[in-house]
């Protein structure tokens, strides 16, 4: 990826103009969250009836899956505390002088860091954030050299974060395997211990949210994605039936969607669904998404089981789950498209 300027240092330089490289050409201009029609929300599951087997919520999981790729979880059983926590630790980040988030770089030829990945030329577009990458699980693949541990309690609540949420996904995980008609370590058992990375996102207030994307649409290349939001901005946006919708705040809850691993395993009955966040002028938004995924050795393709010559045929080719993601990041973020990568031809 190349380096791009920080749009918070920007904007606390200037906070009235928007430089050229942020403004989205028309086609992509954000339709602006009070605009967009309020009706349609995205399925709220609760988690701890899910568990507990309730036959309701367990149909409701599986149209959420099918039907919409998205869907927020309530009573998810991490404490308030610890979600409080990990937002403390990573505003405290973002607040550091440059200079000293700077030490965290990410390099040219790595994921992991403060900058920005997907950036493949000089002419492209930028979104209105600040991100930083790091591996969180399992715990030896962390790279603590661009942890910022100088910051006090910064690893302690990443790490808590981690493991709690981690034991959310491998929960929702064991809930998809039955849907898919496995066992409930299946598809565990498939693509051996999930791993997990969390990108936390610093999007700052935006005079002319009009102009510009806090992240462009994109499908996540995850097995799963667990994403602590805002309790009150509402900016982040899926591309539902052809239209944008917005996902609308439920403090304290947790956004969940589907990614390209499981799209891909699932041989496209779950969706991997395109999304965007826009910004807003009267506040900066932080986000945290904990993306997990399958060991980067495996060879990600359609289960057996969700195959069949005649009424399903196999949507996708065989990929090794670390050469997919290569070829991901070093592309622009471009909606659905990476998913090409792996696309069959149908006959
Ligand atoms: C993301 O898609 O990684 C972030 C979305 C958001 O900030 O809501
Ligand atoms: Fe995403």
């Amino acid at each position: 990826s190349l380096p791009v300027p920080s749009i918070h240092e920007i904007v606390r330089n200037d906070s009235y103009s928007i430089p050229d490289r942020y403004i989205q050409e028309h086609k992509d201009r954000p339709q602006v969250s009070e605009s967009l029609p309020a009706s349609l929300e995205i399925p709220v599951i609760d988690f701890s009836l899910l568990i507990k087997g309730d036959e309701d919520e367990r149909r409701k999981f599986d149209l959420a899956c099918k039907e919409w790729g998205f869907f927020q979880i309530t009573n998810h059983g991490i404490a308030i505390e610890v979600l409080h926590k990990m937002k403390t630790a990573v505003a405290a980040f973002f607040e550091l002088p440059l200079k000293e988030k700077k030490k965290y770089a990410m390099a040219a030829n790595d994921l992991q860091g403060f900058g920005q990945a997907y950036v493949v030329s000089e002419e492209q577009k930028l979104d209105w954030n600040d991100m930083i990458f790091l591996n969180t699980l399992p715990p030896e693949k962390r790279n603590f050299k661009f942890w910022p541990v100088t910051s006090p309690g910064f690893k302690e609540a990443v790490d808590q974060y981690a493991k709690e949420v981690q034991k959310v996904a491998a929960e929702i995980y064991a809930n998809l395997s039955v849907l898919m008609g496995l066992d409930r370590d299946g598809l565990i058992k498939l693509q051996g211990e999930l791993k997990q990375g969390i990108r936390m996102n610093y999007y700052p207030a935006c005079l002319r949210p009009e102009l510009v994307l806090g992240i462009s649409p994109h499908s996540d290349s995850s097995a799963l994605t667990l994403l602590l939001q805002d309790d009150e901005i509402t900016a982040l946006q899926i591309k539902h039936k052809q239209s944008w919708v917005n996902v609308k705040p439920v403090p304290n809850s947790l956004v969940v969607n589907i990614g390209d691993a499981t799209e891909i395993l699932s041989n496209g009955m779950y969706k991997s669904i395109e999304h965007r966040a826009i910004t807003t002028e009267k506040k900066e938004r932080i986000s945290i998404a904990a993306f997990v995924f399958p060991d980067e050795e495996q060879e990600i393709g359609p289960l057996e089981s969700m195959v069949d010559e005649l009424h399903r045929p196999r949507m996708y080719r065989k990929m090794k789950y670390v050469d997919y993601v290569r070829q991901v990041f070093t592309r622009k973020m471009e909606g659905k498209a990476h998913i090409d990568i792996v696309k069959l031809e149908n006959k």
